[in-house]
């Protein structure tokens, strides 16, 4: 495969503070590098005999390979943040910046702490959205290497220092403030838009319980928290007690095969929440067969190792 090169997005001759020679310098040397290497490499992959060549050479060659390929990615969304006037964020931006960030200005505090740390150094500043959460965080990478997975960064400042050093020497608070200065806000709400319609990823589905209500480890956990009655039935099957060394704290263990002999000990007023060992079957079936007989049963997702996950507090199985 073989990468082609981003025109320039933004206007060098309408930035503010950062010169035209600034940014043709940084665009032809530092990203046209990057491409330049991202392609040889490439190049050099396409014509591995990947069964004659040593593990270690392959190794070397993809992690090159994702060096210059973020490298090529970042610097076309570090053109691409520029060009506008920094303050006139949309009202959209504004409304999820302050959603995840508490205000406009939280979120420029934060990220120019983050680039302020990266002074000297070099690496990258990102505002990135993540789909999973549907949320956007602020993030520092030291080198090109560090993204997160499944993030899609939509504003990007380069710390390193061929991206100021020319123009600003070793000022790079002045160099931050003047990329503040031209963030394109525009260009940010728009890449912001198409990465909210990109789905989180599936959740689990649950399809032999199609209509059977669960909840999660962190509401029961909260609902304990609260003090608030709850009849939670740990119905891992007889045989799993065998391997097994604990239990969720509050739990009470039922047999899932003689639901007969135990329901009539539950109350019908407070709600009922079971689990199995991974929350699959049979804390569902039992959460089944309990709201058939009348009861406010739901399965506990995940079961018991999602308690465990989220240091959910557990007792010694008798
Ligand atoms: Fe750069």
């Amino acid at each position: 495969m073989q990468y082609t090169i981003a025109p320039l997005y933004c206007r060098p001759w309408t930035l503010n503070g950062i010169s035209p020679r600034l940014i043709e310098s940084h665009y032809e040397n530092d990203y046209g590098n990057a491409l330049d290497r991202l392609n040889s490499i490439a190049a050099e992959l396409d014509a591995l005999d990947l069964a004659t060549t040593p593990a270690h050479v392959v190794s070397r060659l993809k992690r090159d390979e994702a060096t210059a390929l973020n490298s090529t990615l970042l610097h076309e969304l570090y053109f691409a943040s520029l060009g506008g006037d920094g303050r006139a964020v949309p009202e959209d931006m504004a409304t999820a910046v302050t959603r995840d960030f508490g205000s406009v200005n939280r979120w420029r505090q934060e990220f120019t702490a983050l680039a302020d740390g990266l002074a000297g150094g070099s690496g990258w500043v990102l505002l990135t959205y993540m789909p999973r959460d549907g949320r956007l965080i602020n993030h520092a990478s030291a080198g090109h290497d560090q993204g997160l997975a499944g993030g899609i960064p939509i504003l990007a400042l380069d710390m390193y220092e061929h991206a100021y050093h020319q123009e600003f020497g070793a000022n790079a608070t002045a160099y931050i403030a003047a990329f503040m200065r031209n963030i394109d806000w525009n260009a940010v709400l728009t890449r912001y838009r198409d990465a909210t319609k990109v789905a989180p990823p599936p959740r689990l589905e649950q399809k032999q319980f199609p209509d059977l209500p669960s909840i999660s480890v962190e509401e029961v956990r909260s609902m304990l928290d609260a003090g608030q009655k709850v009849q939670i039935i740990d119905t891992r099957p007889r045989h799993y007690s065998t391997r097994a060394q604990d239990m969720m704290l509050g739990a009470t263990w039922r047999d899932p095969e003689h639901v007969d002999e135990w329901i009539g000990e539950l109350s019908k007023t407070d709600p009922v929440v079971t689990f199995c060992v991974y929350g699959f079957h049979i804390g569902c079936e039992t959460a089944e067969t309990l709201r058939k007989a009348g009861f406010d049963a739901r399965y506990m997702a995940g079961g018991h190792y999602a308690w465990k996950a989220i240091k959910g507090a557990v007792k010694l199985l008798e």
